[in-house]
């Protein structure tokens, strides 16, 4: 596991870009992407940038159930929003929260299986859970459907103000995102310290999703002073 400690989120961000670049001049074709706060700024830096993903494809982490992919909560509109409507890959996929789960599921695991991820992304829960992949998940966890915890469920409500915020999701498990060739996670601020601690120092254990990671051959973790700030080692 390498750990970068940067001065601030934009630094970090900055970080991911230049492990993005770097990854697709090195020809990788498939990623796998997250939603949430965290990579909004990365996003915004790709958008900006020159870096062209129109051969390569992306699959994303997760999906809230129930939502279709013109919700402006949904993960798709996110994407639509914050990535692809000004860097399209060739395909994208993100799991269906609309139709049958195990359709959904087995749909999935399908697309995995044929766009093995190259660099995978992802962001940090407060309580380390990874995609939606909440504490006492099995590590051997393929894609399956997600009862969202209330810390989850509460820390979410910041997106979704007053209007429902789901309770279900469908989300890549922990076995399918250590399939990805190389992992590269950001967490910033405070809120992260204590499940960016959990995440490096503690035994890998289900109790904490993200300490699975200690486990991979090929991962980058990338936090800001804050979120680096209960690390002893
Ligand atoms: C999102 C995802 C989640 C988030 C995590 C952190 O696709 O899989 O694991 O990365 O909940 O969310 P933010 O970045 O909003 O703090």
């Amino acid at each position: 596991m390498l750990v970068l400690v940067t001065k601030s989120a934009s630094e970090g961000a900055l970080k991911a870009f230049d492990i993005f670049k770097e990854s697709l001049s090195q020809g990788d074709k498939v990623f796998g992407l997250a939603t949430g706060g965290t990579p909004e700024e990365l996003y915004e830096m790709i958008r900006e940038s020159d870096l062209d993903f129109s051969n390569a494809y992306s699959v994303n982490l997760d999906e809230y159930c129930g939502l279709e992919p013109n919700n402006p909560h949904s993960y798709h509109y996110y994407m639509q929003e914050k990535l692809f409507k000004v860097k399209p890959f060739k395909e994208s996929f993100i799991p269906d929260g609309v139709i049958d789960e195990q359709v959904a599921i087995e749909a999935y695991e399908s697309i995995l299986k044929e766009y093995p991820v190259d660099l995978q992304l992802l962001g940090l829960g407060r309580n380390a859970h990874i995609g939606f992949n909440e504490p006492g998940t099995p590590f051997t966890q393929r894609t399956h459907k997600v009862a969202l915890t209330h810390s989850t469920i509460e820390s979410n409500q910041q997106y979704f103000k007053e209007s429902f915020v789901p309770t279900h999701a469908i989300s890549m498990g922990l076995q399918s995102i250590m399939d990805a060739k190389k992992i590269v996670l950001l967490a910033f601020g405070e809120s992260k310290a204590e499940a960016v601690q959990l995440m490096i120092e503690s035994e890998p254990s289900v109790d904490v999703p993200a300490s699975i990671l200690q486990l991979h051959n090929d991962v980058t973790i990338i936090v800001d002073e804050k979120a680096a700030s209960l690390l002893t080692k």
